[in-house]
Parts: C-alpha cells; structure tokens; sequence
C-alpha cells in the first residue's frame, strides 16, 4: 500500500509515519508538508533514509504538485494544518487558508486522480464546549457542529467539505475526530509541552483563567492505532470518534505534571483566560471500539511519565525550537496580551 500522509513533519503526522513503517516495513508512504513553523524534519530524522520513506516539501494547495506526488498513492491520509487554538485568537487567515481551502484543493485532486481513498484527521473541537455540571455528557459521531473558534471553525468547514465530496462525488472518505494528544514530538506552544519544558527552564507555568477547564486526553500512540483501524477497516462514508476516556481539568494535570516533576504549586501563575475557551471536551469511542475493535492502549500515568523522560532526554529538540521564531510568539502572546 502507498501513502500519501499530509503534515507529516509535524506532532501526530509524523508519529503516525513511525507507526505505520514499523508495523508495516513494505508499505509506502510519501510524506507532504510545507515545513511551517510547527512541521520539523527531527522529527523524522531516523526515517530520513528508510527506503520507503519520501519527503515532499510542498504546500497542500499546490494542485499541479498534488496531482504529480498522489497519482500512484492507493491512500491520501490528511493531518496537514494549521493546529493552535490560541494562534487562531491571533489571526486566522492562515487557518482559513490551510485548513478549509487546502482541504478542498486536496479533495479536488483525489476526485481527478479517479476518486482516490481519503481519510480526514480532524478533531473533537468541532463539536464545541461541553458544561462541566453534566459530566455524563460527551460527543458521539452525531453530535451537533457547534465550533467556536476560528481554528475548530476551520476544522468543521473542512470536515463538511470532505463529507459532501462523499456525497456529491462520491469519493471514498473516512473522518476521524479526536480529542487532545500527548506524547513525543508534541510542539512546545501546547498546553502538556510547554508546561514540562518550561519547568525544565526554570519557570513558571501559565495557567489560563481558573484553570477548572477540562480537557479528554490521549496519548499519541493511541491516535496512531485508531487512524491505523479507520484506514484498513473504516466503513466509507463514516465518522468516527476518538478517545481514551480520560479527562482531566487543567489544575489537576498541572499538579499532576509538577508532582511528577518535584516541584510544588508555587510554580503555576494564574494568567488571564483565552477568549472563549471551551470549557470542556469529552469523547465516548463507543463506535470505533464495537464496530473495530479499536482499544486504546496507554494509560495516563505511565503515558504523561514517559512523555516527561522523552523531553528530559530531548531537550536539543526543544530548546532548539524554544529559542528560534517561538519566542517572539510566546511574548506576543503571553506578555503583550
Ligand atoms: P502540528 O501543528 O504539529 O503539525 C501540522 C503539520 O502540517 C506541520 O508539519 C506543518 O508544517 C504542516 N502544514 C501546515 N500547513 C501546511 C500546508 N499548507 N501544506 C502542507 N503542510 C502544512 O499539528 P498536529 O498537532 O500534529 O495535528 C495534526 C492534525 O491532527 C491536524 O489536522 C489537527 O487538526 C488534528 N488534531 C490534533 C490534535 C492535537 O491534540 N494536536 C487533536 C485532534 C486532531
Ligand atoms: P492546548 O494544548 O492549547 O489544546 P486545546 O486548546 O486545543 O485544547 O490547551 C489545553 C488546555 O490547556 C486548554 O484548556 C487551554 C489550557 N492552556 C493553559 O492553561 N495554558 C497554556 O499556556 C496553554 C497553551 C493552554
């Protein structure tokens, strides 16, 4: 099988490229991505010259290069993006541009490459905030689109464009909509990575509002297995959602990652609130688990643990990024808000 996997220099794409070449060596896969400031070829560095690996540096708009690079790919696997809620806040253009145009220029060439299979990674925010008083209450694949940042905005307008190609078209897609990550390679500007490399650094970490915020988490790896099921197994057509069930409120993580780390609550500063933040997100797997046999694998614990020796053992890999373009975002952000 050959792949064509968009945004594969960045936090999952490329996680899930290692996934896929260890699991299956005689797969194929060309790795699209334009190298933003989140996309990083480290990332793969140890795949660099696996004999069926292809690194493409290419922008998913980029029609006449799609339809040169997927033409003999059996699968386009989509995780190219603009992916930071909070880069959102600040500008949106390039979230409109990458993730609801390049979406759509995507889904136009695997139309003219004769319908190509397409499977879609998008996210559980497209279903908007869950109240934190009914905690019984979770997103399901029929839950209604209520987006209510320009970055989930994006992410719905995309998943509608990749559901009416099915139903125009009929070009054979699968989407899957996950909830928050963690793990290895994961860009320091999100919540988990920051916080751990910031107390590498010395400094405290920014908890936003009164960090009461809720969030349903799952490690990488676990993502990868799923995407994994969707794309052998998926019914075309479908939706999925994805989870491990585990959700946590923002101040009980950050205790959580400070235990893990020897330091004590002094180390949070309480800074103001993203504007309209969701307040909570929560998944029930229930379809992918009975109609696929999907399970995730990794609990929390010894999950976020290893994530924390992978920074401890990485820190070239971060500091490197922490100390480049970053910075001047991270005081736009933080300190001039
Ligand atoms: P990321 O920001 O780490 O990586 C995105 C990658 O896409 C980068 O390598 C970047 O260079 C590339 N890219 C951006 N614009 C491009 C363009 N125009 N053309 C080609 N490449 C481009 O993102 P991530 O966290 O790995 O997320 C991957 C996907 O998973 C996204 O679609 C995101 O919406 C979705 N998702 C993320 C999470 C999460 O917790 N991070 C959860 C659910 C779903
Ligand atoms: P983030 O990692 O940005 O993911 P998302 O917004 O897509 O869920 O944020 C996770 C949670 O952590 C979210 O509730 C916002 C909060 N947060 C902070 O409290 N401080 C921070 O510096 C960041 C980046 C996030």
């Amino acid at each position: 099988m050959k792949l064509l996997v968009t945004g594969g220099a960045g936090f999952i794409g490329s996680n899930f490229i290692r996934y896929i070449l260890n699991k299956y060596p005689d797969y194929q896969i060309i790795n699209l991505d334009k190298l933003t400031y989140a996309g990083n070829l480290e990332n793969l560095k140890d795949f660099e010259y696996h004999p069926n690996y292809k690194f493409v540096r290419g922008d998913i708009l980029n029609s006449e290069l799609l339809e040169h690079i997927a033409a003999d790919c059996d699968i386009i696997v989509h995780f190219a993006a603009e992916s930071h809620v909070d880069r959102s806040v600040l500008g949106a253009d390039d979230f409109i541009r990458t993730n609801v145009l390049g979406t759509q220029v995507l889904l136009e060439t695997a139309r003219k490459l004769g319908n190509k299979r397409f499977h879609h990674i998008s996210t559980d925010e497209v279903f908007g905030s869950l109240p934190l008083e009914d905690s019984d209450k979770a997103f399901i694949e029929e839950t209604p689109y209520e987006p209510r940042s320009p970055y989930s905005a994006s992410k719905a307008a995309s998943d509608h464009l990749v559901r009416a190609y099915f139903h125009t078209y009929g070009l054979p897609i699968t989407i899957s909509n996950c909830s928050n990550n963690y793990g290895q390679y994961m860009f320091p500007e999100k919540m988990i990575p920051l916080f751990i490399t910031n107390l590498l650094q010395g400094e405290k970490v920014p908890l936003y509002g009164d960090g009461k915020n809720v969030r349903d988490w799952i490690h990488v790896d676990d993502h990868c297995s799923a995407v994994d099921a969707v794309i052998h197994r998926g019914k075309i057509g479908e939706t999925y959602v994805v989870g491990a069930r585990c959700e946590k409120s923002n101040i009980e993580l950050t205790k959580m990652i400070l235990s893990c780390m020897g330091f004590g609550d002094e180390m949070i500063e309480y800074v103001k609130d993203r504007p309209g933040h969701d307040r909570r997100y929560a998944i029930k797997p229930y379809k992918i688990q009975a109609e696929l046999g999907w399970r995730p694998q990794i609990d929390f614990d010894s999950g976020i643990r290893s994530m924390i020796d992978w920074y401890m053992n990485n820190q070239e890999w971060w500091r490197r990024i922490k100390s480049g373009d970053y910075k001047d975002y991270y005081d736009l952000w933080y300190k001039k808000r």
